[in-house]
């Protein structure tokens, strides 16, 4: 019989080596090696199935088979709803939501006549009976299944035949043909492996939901995230009742969009117009905030960037940034200081996204320009105007995308006012009754909001 073979694996991002080493070599994580074996033999489950090469025009083509989650938001994200064998990876802070998510997604599935089946390692069958009574009126045909074991769960899939399948968490199942813990690097491999192998070959949209480390990645090896079809983040603040859905890859559709949901007594609410939602605590009256129209995918939203600039007592003043690069805003003070003549080498500037969105768009810039120059002067930007336009290190303002997409979305909440790049301005067709102010640079931008000389 052949013999075992030990390996030494990295728990961070599942490098395998044939000795110990204290540093990965792959993810340079120290002290991360742990020894296990690997059976000799892989078990005939993971076989590779025999399949003869097609003419690519000889491939039977597929309708679009997107089945709607009944979740407009999740299907936005999704790229239009579940494809059949697709794997959706979830993964998300404890609490933020996930196993809500998903159970009110097999809910609206199996209404529309869809088998669906809920595995759980997680949760037993009755407290997930108690959440679903929380979320209304109880479906009749979600099968739930309490079950760890690998080998078992696949067993109860070849049985009942689903066409949706969840398995809350990955991370909690294990196969016995592994001596690793549930959990670890390997059992992680092997598990996924086979679910993703299974969900293929009967054709079932599963959703995986995976634990994350403390920095936020899913837990396991990063291979994961390679073996499935669509990986989502949800994300959200603790302090904050909404979340926020992000594909971070979609082979079967666009990684841009996102979805807002609310978490209420009821579950979680899909959010039509999230920029009412992001706007609803402004104060009208207050320096040191702007608003911006930002696009995520197809969908504009409003945000508004706060910013708080402060006399330091510290000889490195302090440059702290949430929701925004914190590199740009560094940049973003420098042009301040250069071009405008803003001193700010003796205040601590700190900036927030309010509402704990996070914005990586370039066409924020000028709104973070424009609230950082509002707080040192004590000015406020006038509440009925909104701002967009990148900012480049010699202060030009120059051109953003989908101008007129922005401009709609601000006359929609009753701002009166823009300021925009100047070279936007020949693809704005429609002014919706906004009065657009185009600025060439940060200086009119100053010029046109604040009497700085
Ligand atoms: P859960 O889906 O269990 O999170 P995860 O699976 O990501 O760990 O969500 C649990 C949180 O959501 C918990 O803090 C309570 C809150 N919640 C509500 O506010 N309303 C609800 O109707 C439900 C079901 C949960
Ligand atoms: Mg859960």
């Amino acid at each position: 019989m052949a013999k075992d073979k030990t390996v030494y694996t990295c728990s961070f991002c599942g490098f395998q080596s044939s000795k110990w080493l204290g540093k990965c070599p792959d993810c340079d994580q120290w002290n991360t090696f742990y020894e296990e074996k690997r059976p000799a033999r892989r078990s005939a489950a993971c076989a590779a199935q025999g399949s003869e090469p097609l003419a690519l025009s000889a491939i039977a083509a597929q309708q679009d088979a997107r089945t709607p989650t009944g979740i407009a938001e999740l299907d936005r994200v999704l790229g239009g709803g579940l494809v059949p064998g697709a794997v959706v990876l979830i993964g998300g802070d404890p609490g933020i939501g996930k196993s809500t998510l998903v159970l009110q997604a097999l809910t609206r599935l199996s209404e529309a006549g869809r088998k669906v089946l809920y595995v759980s390692g997680e949760e037993s069958a009755r407290q997930i009976r108690m959440r679903a009574e929380r979320l209304g009126p109880l479906p009749d045909n979600v099968l739930i299944l309490a079950e760890t074991s690998l080998e078992q769960i696949s067993a109860h899939i070849s049985e009942c035949k689903p066409d949706m399948l969840v398995i809350d968490s990955v991370q909690t199942v294990y196969s016995a043909d592994l001596e690793s813990a549930p959990g670890s690097v390997s059992q992680l491999r092997e598990v996924s492996a086979r679910i993703i192998q299974q969900a293929k070959q009967t054709d079932t949209a599963t959703f995986l939901i995976g634990h994350v480390t403390k920095d936020g990645a899913i837990a396991g090896p990063r291979v994961l995230e390679h073996m499935v079809d669509t990986v989502l983040y949800f994300e959200g603040d603790r302090g904050h009742s909404y979340r926020i859905l992000r594909a971070v890859k979609n082979r079967f559709g666009s990684t841009d969009e996102i979805g807002v949901f609310e978490m209420s007594a009821a579950g979680l609410v899909e959010v039509a117009s999230p920029s009412e939602l992001f706007l609803s605590g402004r104060r009208n009256q207050t320096p040191g905030s702007a608003v911006v129209p930002s696009i995520e995918g197809t969908r504009p939203i409003l945000i508004e960037i706060q910013a708080l600039v402060a006399p330091t007592p510290l000889a490195m003043p302090r440059r702290t940034a949430i929701g925004i690069d914190q590199n740009k805003t560094s940049l973003l003070i420098a042009v301040l200081e250069k071009k405008i003549g803003l001193k700010l080498f003796n205040q601590d500037v700190f900036v927030n996204v309010a509402g704990g969105v996070r914005v990586n768009e370039p066409a924020v810039d000028l709104g973070i320009v424009a609230a950082i120059i509002s707080s040192r002067l004590d000015q406020q930007v006038p509440p009925d105007m909104v701002l967009c336009g990148e900012v480049g290190l010699t202060g030009e303002v120059r051109a953003v995308s989908q101008i007129a997409t922005r401009i709609n979305e601000a006359a929609r909440l009753g701002f009166k006012r823009c300021i925009l790049p100047e070279n936007s301005k020949k693809n704005m067709t429609d002014r919706h009754g906004i009065e657009c102010i185009c600025a060439g640079s940060v200086q009119d931008m100053v010029d046109c909001i604040f009497k700085l000389r």
